[in-house]
C-alpha cells in the first residue's frame, strides 16, 4: 500500500519507516531537511521536502504523493518536561495536532484516501478519578492543570475527526509514554540523566499511574493499524500500567543509578511546581485490551521491567 508519513524524521520513524518498508509498502515520507531527505531516500523511502505549516505546499505533496493511508506522526518535543509550560512547549505539535491534520485531511479527501493515522497520547488526559487503568471509553479529564489546557483542546480536537471526518476512516493511537532509543527514557536520553543525577524523586508517595510504550512496539502497533481495526481511539500501551513509586526504582536500578530520593507532597509543589503535582501523584494508566483484540496486536516488550533492561539504547 502507498503509505504517507508526516514526522517520519521523529523518534518513532526511526523504527516505523524501517517496518512499513519491511511490510511491502511504498512509504513516503514529509520532511523539511534537504538531508534528512537524501538520508531517506538512501533507505528506500520516498522523501518530499515541504514545511507541513506552509498549507500549499503540504495539500501539493500529499496530493502529488495520492496515498491510500496518511500515518501523521508530527511531534516537536525535543527539550519538553517543565509542567509549568507544558502548553508553550507544546505549542507547535497543538498547531500539527489542528491545523495539519486539517490540511491533509482536506486533501486527503481530494484524492481519496482510504485511512488516516493519527499520534495522540494516552496517560494524563484521562479524567483523574475513579480505577487506575483506563480504556478508551473512559472520560477525559474535565479539568487539567491550567498549563496542559490547551494541549488536551487539541488532542481532543485531533481525536474528534475519528467520528467528523467520515470521507475515510480515521484511527487515533493514544501511545503511552515513549522509551527506547532517542527518547527521554533512552541511553543518554533526559529523564534518564536526571534519574542518574537524582533529581528525578518520588513525590508524595509516587501514586501516578504511568503506562509506557517501547517505540518499536508503538510502531508495530502502527502498522497492524493500517490494515487492521475499525475507526476509532487505540490504547497503544505495554501490559502494566505503574504507579512512580514502582517503575521509577526500576529504571534507576536499569541505568545504574541509585534509588531516587521520597520528598513530601510540599516539597514537591515547590520542585516541579502545582501543575506537575498530578502527573506524579493522580494520573491514570491505560488499558491495551482494544488494541490487542482488534489490531491484532501483542507488545514485543509487555512491561517496562523488560524494556528498560533491554531495550533502552
Ligand atoms: N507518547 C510519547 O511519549 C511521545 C510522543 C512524541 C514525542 N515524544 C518525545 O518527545 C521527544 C522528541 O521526539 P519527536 O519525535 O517529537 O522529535 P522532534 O525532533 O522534536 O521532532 C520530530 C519531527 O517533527 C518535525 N519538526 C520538528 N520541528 C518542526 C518545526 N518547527 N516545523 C515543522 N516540523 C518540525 C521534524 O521533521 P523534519 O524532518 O522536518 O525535521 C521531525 O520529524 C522524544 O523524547 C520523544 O520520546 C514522546
Amino acid at each position: 500500500m502507498k503509505v504517507l508519513v508526516t514526522g517520519g524524521t521523529g523518534v518513532i520513524g526511526k523504527f516505523l519507516l524501517p517496518l512499513l518498508l519491511e511490510n511491502k509498502h511504498e512509504v513516503v515520507a514529509l520532511t523539511r531537511s534537504v538531508t534528512k531527505a537524501a538520508q531517506l531516500e538512501d533507505s528506500g523511502v520516498s522523501a518530499i521536502i515541504v514545511d507541513p505549516l506552509d498549507k500549499p505546499r503540504l495539500t501539493a505533496a500529499v496530493r502529488r504523493a495520492e496515498p491510500e493511508v496518511i500515518i501523521h506522526q508530527l511531534s516537536a518535543l525535543s527539550g519538553v518536561g517543565n509542567f509549568r509550560k507544558v502548553d508553550q512547549e507544546f505549542a507547535l505539535t497543538n498547531r500539527f495536532r489542528t491545523e495539519v491534520t486539517d490540511t491533509l485531511l482536506a486533501a486527503a479527501r481530494t484524492i481519496g484516501t482510504r485511512r488516516f493515522i493519527a499520534q495522540s497520547y494516552c496517560g494524563w488526559p484521562y479524567a483523574r478519578k475513579g480505577g487506575p487503568v483506563k480504556t478508551e471509553e473512559d472520560p477525559l479529564d474535565p479539568k487539567p492543570p491550567e498549563s496542559f489546557t490547551k494541549t488536551l483542546t487539541a488532542i481532543r480536537y485531533l481525536e474528534g475527526k475519528v467520528s467528523s471526518a467520515t470521507f475515510l476512516e480515521v484511527l487515533a493511537l493514544r501511545y503511552g509514554i515513549f522509551y527506547g532509543p532517542g527518547t527521554a527514557i533512552g541511553k543518554g536520553g533526559a529523564t534518564v540523566k536526571m534519574v542518574k543525577k537524582r533529581r528525578f524523586p518520588i513525590i508524595g508517595g509516587g501514586g501516578g499511574v504511568w503506562s509506557f510504550i517501547h517505540l518499536l512496539d508503538a510502531a508495530r502497533a502502527t502498522v497492524a493499524a493500517i490494515s487492521r481495526g475499525a475507526p476509532g481511539i487505540y490504547n497503544i500501551v505495554d501490559d502494566e500500567p505503574a504507579k512512580v513509586a514502582s517503575w521509577l526504582p526500576a529504571l534507576a536500578k536499569a541505568v545504574d543509578a541509585k534509588p531516587p530520593y521520597r520528598i513530601p507532597y510540599w516539597v514537591g509543589e515547590i520542585v516541579i511546581g502545582k501543575a506537575g503535582m498530578p502527573i506524579m501523584t493522580q494520573v491514570r494508566g491505560g488499558s491495551n485490551a482494544k488494541a490487542k483484540r482488534e489490531l491484532n496486536w501483542t507488545p514485543v516488550y509487555p512491561s517496562w521491567r523488560i524494556g528498560f533492561v533491554d531495550g533502552l539504547d
